[in-house]
């Protein structure tokens, strides 16, 4: 039976690379060998289009076979698992109907708890080493949720002027959430698209780099516009050019997250 450890890729920025190395990390993971769940939590469902070809992923947008529907109806997300067409990853998939999922918990007894609870049979089945998850770019009560059923937190932040912009609202939800779920903890930040011949790239890691007791990854994302070909053929980049200098950061990167929860 596999220890399953759960992670959030969550920042409430938009476009700072949440779903693209969640998948990727996913996908590095199950290459090596790890039975991965990827639980998509997001309306722009982006995480099932990294793995899924898009009719299929409309198809389950708009059938009952998604994780609105669990949520909505509280059913155990076993049987809401799919699989994909890589090996060792299976999937939950979204529907953009996730963007009324507030307004579904707001009535609910527990309300935080609820995606934790709806989870634990997959998770105490011993089916699966990991399960990713990919956060929208707010701070309310689904991420709450998400990061309420994790033991990590990843925060990706891009190599931007304004990479750095509200990451104290993330803390500041973290140490909420944490109140309310002790055994969460953030496991690091990650810098994703750096072009290194840009000053703030520099800038932007010197200042995560001076966070006390902040863990920022050794392995950096670059720019590379193969993952934008990978994202446009429904692959993970790890499979669609394994040769790539992404598909190189993202495995490496898997192996620094492995490393230091092996030790953690
Ligand atoms: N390493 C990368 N190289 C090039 N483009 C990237 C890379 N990572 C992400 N992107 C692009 O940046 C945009 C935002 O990334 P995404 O993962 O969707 O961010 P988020 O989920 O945080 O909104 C997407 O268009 C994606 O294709
Ligand atoms: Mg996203």
């Amino acid at each position: 039976m596999k220890h399953t450890t759960v992670i959030c890729f969550a920042n409430n920025k938009g476009g700072s690379g949440k779903s693209t190395t969640c998948s990727n990390v996913g996908a590095a993971l199950a290459k090596s060998g790890k039975k991965v769940l990827m639980l998509d939590g997001d309306m722009q469902l982006n995480l099932s289009l990294s793995f899924l070809d898009e009719d299929k992923v409309l198809e389950y947008a708009k059938s009952s076979n998604n994780l609105y529907q669990a949520i909505k109806e509280q059913k155990d997300l076993k049987d809401y698992i799919v699989s994909t067409p890589y090996e060792n990853v299976d999937l939950i998939p979204s529907s953009t109907l996730m963007s009324s999922i507030e307004y579904e918990l707001f009535t609910k007894w527990q309300r935080e708890f609820i995606l934790r609870k709806l989870l634990k049979t997959v998770r105490e089945s011993g089916t699966y080493d990991y399960i990713l998850m990919d956060a929208p770019p707010t701070l309310g009560g689904w991420v709450l949720n998400l990061l309420c059923a994790s033991d990590y937190l990843v925060i990706p932040v891009e190599a931007s002027p304004w990479g750095l912009f509200g990451l104290a609202n993330m803390f500041e939800f973290l140490q909420t959430t944490q109140e309310m779920a002790p055994g969460l903890s953030l496991l690091g930040i990650v810098i994703t698209k750096v072009d290194e011949r840009k000053n703030y790239f520099k800038q932007t890691k010197e200042s995560l780099e001076a966070l006390e007791d902040i863990h920022v990854f050794s392995s950096l994302i670059h720019v590379d516009s193969t993952v934008e070909w990978a994202q446009d053929n429904s692959k993970p980049v790890i499979n669609y050019k394994p040769g790539s200098r992404s598909a190189k950061e993202y495995t490496a990167l898997a192996e620094e997250i492995k490393t230091i929860l092996q030790e953690a």
